[in-house]
């Protein structure tokens, strides 16, 4: 084997010890999911929030032409929402400002990610997918309060 192939392989194996360690250190350390498609759970047609703990809730997101159901939520500082989001109609996105949250809104599937606020304030939620006309009337807002509801 020629030298500068053996220091390629060398180097390509490094990387993707550095890469493997850059994924470990944004699940463990960072706390960083990758959203899932849930599979097992009939699409919902309805928007609902409920409380499942002290600090925790389940909202379901119903996204279409052109607007999100619900359009405000609002929660108290520090709850963690398991939050699930559908379409009705067609493709649209869900990004929730100064949070890690970018998800798809996909008719006739669901797509969920745990969320955390920890500071109080207004957060918009939008689509961030083109959906037609009034795609960038597409928003709604977290309402996280202090001191809880
Ligand atoms: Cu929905 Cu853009």
């Amino acid at each position: 084997m020629d030298k500068s192939e053996k220091l390629a392989l060398i180097l390509s194996g490094a990387l993707l010890v550095v890469f493997f360690g850059a994924i470990m250190y944004a699940a463990m350390a960072k706390d960083i999911d990758v959203p899932t498609c849930i599979t097992g759970m009939d699409p919902f047609t309805t928007d609902t929030l409920f409380q499942t703990g002290p600090d925790s809730y389940e909202l379901q997101m119903v996204a279409r032409m052109w607007a999100f159901q619900p359009s405000t939520v609002r929660l108290p500082v520090g709850s963690t929402v398991d939050l699930y989001v559908t379409s009705q109609d067609i493709i649209h996105g869900f990004k929730i400002e100064q949070h890690n949250v970018n998800l798809m809104a996909v008719p006739g599937a669901i797509n969920y990610i745990r969320v955390t606020f920890n500071k109080p304030g207004e957060f918009l939620y939008a689509c961030h997918e083109f959906c037609g006309a009034a795609h960038h009337t597409m928003a709604g807002r977290f309402i996280i309060e202090e001191g809880g509801l």
